[in-house]
Order: structure tokens, then sequence, then C-alpha cells
């Protein structure tokens, strides 16, 4: 299976990407976002460009992501299939990712695009945790860490108010228009993205 997470910040793609492989270990699991932020970390010069983008809530240019995602998918891993969360974000790279697929003989199978309105976004960003061990997301309300792991939790640097209405803004104008290229293909599967993540991966799991 090919399959592309979509929706805005904060909708669980993340959440969605974990109980997904738990069902489909053959997936490789290509997360833009965790990328980059390992590019930043390992303090790399893709991440020091990166960051600045990041930390604003902006997107970060194309020809950087875009080069970052066809060499990920060129590995041994992706060949028994792969999701793709948070790529492509812009019209560029939905063509990018066409013609490299298109090079290699695949096709996509599903566009999964998880829905949660506007006013239900900044409450789970700003909640959001993170277990730098393990990778393991939590929120503080919904899905608080267990004990072992509440001393080590730590927050985004993009998970601020002003981050993420960035974040949410750049997802209205540059990414939503990507959808009506994989409408006409007959891949875009809408799953509401409210109510516990059980039942958002329930909803996702029928769609497939
Ligand atoms: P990225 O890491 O992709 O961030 P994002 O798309 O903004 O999405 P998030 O990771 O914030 O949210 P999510 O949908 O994964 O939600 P999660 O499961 O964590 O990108 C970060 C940045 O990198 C971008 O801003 C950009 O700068 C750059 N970037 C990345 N890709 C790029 C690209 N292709 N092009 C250019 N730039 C790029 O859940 C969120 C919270 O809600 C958690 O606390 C969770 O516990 C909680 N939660 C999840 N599900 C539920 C539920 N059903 N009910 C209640 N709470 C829930």
């Amino acid at each position: 299976m090919r399959m592309i997470l979509f929706g805005p910040p904060g909708a669980g793609k993340g959440t969605q990407a974990g109980r997904l492989l738990e069902r489909h270990p053959e997936l490789a699991h290509l997360s833009t976002g965790d990328m980059l932020r390992s590019a930043v970390a390992e303090g790399t010069a893709l991440g020091r460009q990166a960051d600045v983008f990041m930390k604003a809530g902006d997107l970060v240019p194309d020809t950087l992501v875009v080069g970052l995602v066809m060499e990920r998918l060129e590995k041994p891993d992706c060949r028994d299939g792969f999701m793709l969360d948070g790529f492509p974000r812009t019209v560029p790279q939905a063509e990018a990712l066409d013609r490299a697929l298109r090079e290699a003989g695949i096709a996509l199978d599903h566009v999964v695009v998880i829905e949660v309105p506007d006013e239900l976004i900044v409450e789970r960003i700003t909640g959001r945790r993170m277990d730098p061990e393990t990778g393991a997301i939590y929120h503080v309300k919904f899905s608080p860490p267990p004990e072992e792991a509440a001393g080590r939790v730590v927050q985004r640097k993009d998970d601020t108010v002003e981050a993420v209405t960035a974040r949410l803004a750049k997802y209205h104008s540059e990414t939503t228009p990507v959808l009506p290229h994989y409408e006409a293909q007959g891949l875009v599967r809408k799953i509401d993205g409210v109510g516990p993540p059980h039942e958002v991966a329930l909803r996702i799991e029928r769609a497939l």
C-alpha cells in the first residue's frame, strides 16, 4: 500500500501513523516534519536552513523538502509500501511526487485526509507533549503521558499559539489546493478526525 496522510497541523497525522504502523508494519513511515526536526537536531546545513522557517510556522522551501523525500523514497524499506505524513504540502511538491512515482512505475492507493475544525487545533497543539526517547505523542488533557515518561516529555518549539496560527493559515493557503489534484484521481478518503484516537483509527481502517 502507498498512501499519504493529509490534514491540518494537530489533525492527528502522527498519532494515526503510529496506529497504522501497528496494523501495517510493512509500511515505511516518511514524516517530513520528523525528518526536518532530525536535520535541525543534527545541525546539518539543511537543518540550519529549515529551522528558521519551522520556528515561525512557515513552510520549508520546496527545493529543500523535495530532495529530502525523493532520496528517502529510494531506500529499500519503501519497496513494500510507504506512508507519507506531511508531504506533499504544496502543488509543486505534489507534481514532484507524481513525476518520481511515474518514473518508478508505481502509483498511490489512498490519500487519507483527517478533517478537524480550526477551533479544535490550537488546544490540541499547545497541549501536545513528545517523548524524546520513544517518539510517542501525548496531550496534557486528552492523552496524558504515563508516569515513567512524564518527567522527560518536551514541547515542540513550533507548538506556540503564534506558530500554530501561522501553520494553519499556510495549510489553508498552500496545502489544501493540493487536494483537487488527488480528488481528480479518485484517491481521497475524507475522515472525521474528531473523537477518541481509536475511533478515528477505525474510520481510517474502514476507508482503506
Ligand atoms: P509537521 O511535523 O508535519 O507538523 P504538522 O503538519 O503541523 O502536524 P503536527 O505534527 O503538528 O500534527 P499531527 O497532525 O501529526 O498531530 P498529532 O498526531 O501530533 O511539520 C512541522 C513543520 O515542518 C511545518 O510547520 C513546516 O515548517 C515543516 N514541514 C514539514 N513538512 C513539510 C513540507 N512537506 N513542506 C514544507 N515544510 C514542511 O496530534 C496533535 C495533538 O493532538 C497531540 O497532542 C495528540 O495527542 C492530540 N490528538 C491526536 N488525535 C487526537 C484526537 N482524536 N482527539 C484528541 N486529541 C488528539
